[in-house]
């Protein structure tokens, strides 16, 4: 990751150095926040944020989720006025392929109570590059044995900070077995998400993502590949998916913002399929390329221009 000059913060752009918290802030004691993550691509037409309002309606949408206002810094903010601020900030800084915006309950408070804490909205800019280390022979994955947590235990469907602590350990566990990225089972024992990425599968001639009530995280890209899939005339279902169905698939991809498009070729040390990255991740991988890079007009409002 390289760092950028500048960060928005509650309503100011501030040098990097200077956007700091207390020790005690709710949210770093206990995980009370909501993020995004948010790709920039040097587009046909110039520099592009992808699916802007999609980001921030998620990120408005996991607030609510948590009962937080969009009052930062004595203000009170819209989507609109957040969808701004990341073009802003995007463009007050030189070197720029992915953005974080995080609201997050920012008072210096002991205790859970989160009523009345203030929050606060910081948007970083970064240059991320590859987000998994390219592979030529496609990625290898385990199952973790942490589970996805179910909607009992939270919002799934919400990018909400705390959550990401059995990402970060199913990530851990994988990286410390050789792989490069971690399944993760719902409490149902079904194929649920990556610890950053929705997970695909190409059997018996169909593409199949698990569906929402399967305890993921709604990604994105996800949403985009699956009409691209169907653009490009496959039969796309939303369903459960078992490890036996992952396993014995003929492909297997993840699709993420930080991550993109990216095809698996080995889970818990079996080859999937022919062990080699197959034709349909490969075109939708490829078609993906372009549209992010606005070279296909009919995906063009998908980009926002900075
Ligand atoms: C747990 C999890 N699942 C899936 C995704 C993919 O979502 P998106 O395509 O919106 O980035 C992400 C990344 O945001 C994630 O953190």
């Amino acid at each position: 990751m390289e760092k950028t000059e500048k960060i928005w913060f509650d309503g100011k752009l501030v040098d990097w150095k200077d956007a700091n918290v207390h020790v005690l802030t709710h949210a770093l004691n206990y995980g009370t926040g909501v993020f995004e993550g948010i790709r920039v691509y040097d587009a046909a037409k110039g520099p592009a944020v992808f699916r802007l309002k999609d980001h921030v309606k998620r990120l408005v949408d996991g607030c609510k989720v948590m009962g937080i206002d969009l009052e930062f810094g004595g203000r009170t903010y819209t989507a609109e006025d957040i969808v701004s601020a990341v073009k802003d900030v995007v463009r007050a800084n030189r070197k720029v392929d992915y953005v974080k915006p995080c609201v997050f309950l920012n008072g210096e408070e002991v205790g859970l109570n989160p009523v009345g804490v203030p929050a606060s909205l910081a948007i970083t800019c970064i240059f991320m590059g590859d987000y998994l280390s390219p592979s030529e022979s496609g990625q290898k994955l385990i199952t973790s044995s942490w589970h996805r947590p179910d909607n009992l235990c939270g919002p799934a469907g919400a990018k909400v900070n705390g959550a990401y602590v059995t990402s970060c350990l199913a990530k851990r566990e994988a990286v410390r077995q050789g792989a490069n990225e971690a399944v993760m089972l719902n409490s149902s024992g079904h194929v649920a998400e990556c610890t950053g990425e929705n997970i695909f599968i190409f059997r018996g001639g169909k593409i199949l993502t698990p569906q929402a009530s399967e305890c993921i995280l709604e990604g994105i890209t996800r949403a985009s590949v699956i009409q691209v899939a169907r653009d490009l005339g496959h039969e796309v279902v939303e369903t459960e998916i078992t490890r036996t169905q992952l396993l014995t698939a003929d492909e297997v991809w993840m699709t993420g913002t930080a991550a993109e498009v990216v095809p698996v070729t080995v889970i818990d040390g079996r080859a999937i399929g022919t062990g080699r990255i197959g034709e349909v991740s490969k075109g939708i991988h490829a078609r993906f390329h372009d549209i992010v890079r606005g070279k296909i007009p009919e995906y063009e409002s998908w980009l926002d221009p900075v």
